[in-house]
């Protein structure tokens, strides 16, 4: 799209800077354009100025909902046209951010349930950065279990970020208790006693090793259910979850989970 079509709907920001947390791992943060309204959990949509043309690309903000600044968490995708020039921005330069935000993946959608599950496969954990920031989840829910699902250890980012956020809610009397399990898929032997367990999310589902690590079982009953990232593990996941007799969070009402796909 043309630069100046852009600019009806998107305004221009600046990139402030950029946290690597591996070479394909990296955070990185925008000016927050003025008046902008979100709600952890959703995503903005951004754009960059290639070739005299906008490319635009979806982006979960991981910010908290009253930040001074918008921060995402992005994977740079081999040959990719977006994450390459990405990769190669300087703070200072030009992104552009859209007027609206975007989604459907809010926690203030389940009006009922005690447990609020946040599964993620790589960068899908980006939505629960932002809505772990909001005191609201905290009381909202008894327990809060995110479950990080990756290749390699290296890729289990924010880890001290989720720590922080279980001492403040601590500090601050907010009474939710946080279950944070890490599930990685491709590495010959994991270190025993660190909470990590072996193999896709969708597996340790299957045979009971998550509810045994979180210590909660799921349930239509108590348990809501949020998973993004790839879309074949959201496919899988609907599928058992389906199978427990959960079903998709509907407009209307009821319903105990909500998805999703990042491509
Ligand atoms: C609602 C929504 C929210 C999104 N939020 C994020 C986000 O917070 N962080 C983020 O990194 N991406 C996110 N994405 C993906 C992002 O919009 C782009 O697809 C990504 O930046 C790649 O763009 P590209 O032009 O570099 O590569 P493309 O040429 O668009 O390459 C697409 C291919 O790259 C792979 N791919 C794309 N995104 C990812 C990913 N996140 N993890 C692993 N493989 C991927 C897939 O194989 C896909 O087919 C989101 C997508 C959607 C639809
Ligand atoms: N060329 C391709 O076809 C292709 C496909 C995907 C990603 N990529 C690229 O590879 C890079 C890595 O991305 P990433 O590691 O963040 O994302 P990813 O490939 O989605 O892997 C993240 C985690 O999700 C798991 N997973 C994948 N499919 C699943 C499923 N159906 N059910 C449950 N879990 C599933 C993976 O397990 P496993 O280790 O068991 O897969 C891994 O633990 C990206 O740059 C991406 O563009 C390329």
């Amino acid at each position: 799209m043309s630069i100046q079509a852009y600019a009806e709907k998107a305004t221009c920001e600046r990139l402030l800077s950029v946290h690597r947390w591996t070479d394909k791992l990296l955070s990185f943060r925008t000016t927050r354009p003025a008046g902008y309204r979100f709600t952890a959990g959703q995503f903005a949509r951004l754009g960059l100025e290639i070739n005299g043309e906008i490319v635009s690309r979806a982006y979960s903000i991981t910010s908290a909902e009253d930040a001074d600044v918008l921060e995402y968490y992005a994977i740079i995708v081999p040959g990719g046209q977006f994450t390459t020039r990405l990769d190669a921005m300087q703070p200072g330069d030009p992104v552009w951010v859209e007027k609206l935000s975007y989604g459907f993946m809010t926690a203030d959608r389940f009006t009922d349930g005690r447990q609020l599950w946040m599964l993620a496969t790589g960068t899908g954990l980006g939505p629960y950065v932002s809505i772990l920031q909001q005191p609201e989840v905290w009381r909202r829910f008894d327990d809060l279990v995110v479950v990080h699902g990756v290749r390699q250890r290296e890729e289990l980012t924010y880890v001290e970020q989720f720590e922080a956020l279980r001492r403040q809610a601590g500090e601050q009397g907010l009474p939710a208790r946080l279950h944070t399990l890490r599930c990685v898929t491709r590495e010959a032997a994991l270190p025993p006693g660190e909470g990590l367990l072996a193999g896709r999310i969708t597996t340790l589902l299957r045979d009971g090793q998550l509810e045994q690590a979180a210590g909660l079982p799921m349930s239509p009953e108590h348990s809501r259910v949020m998973a993004c990232g790839n879309p074949e593990m959201v496919t899988e996941l609907r599928e058992l979850l389906r199978e427990r007799g959960m079903t998709p969070l509907r407009r209307a009402g009821g319903g105990q989970f909500v998805t999703e796909d990042y491509w």
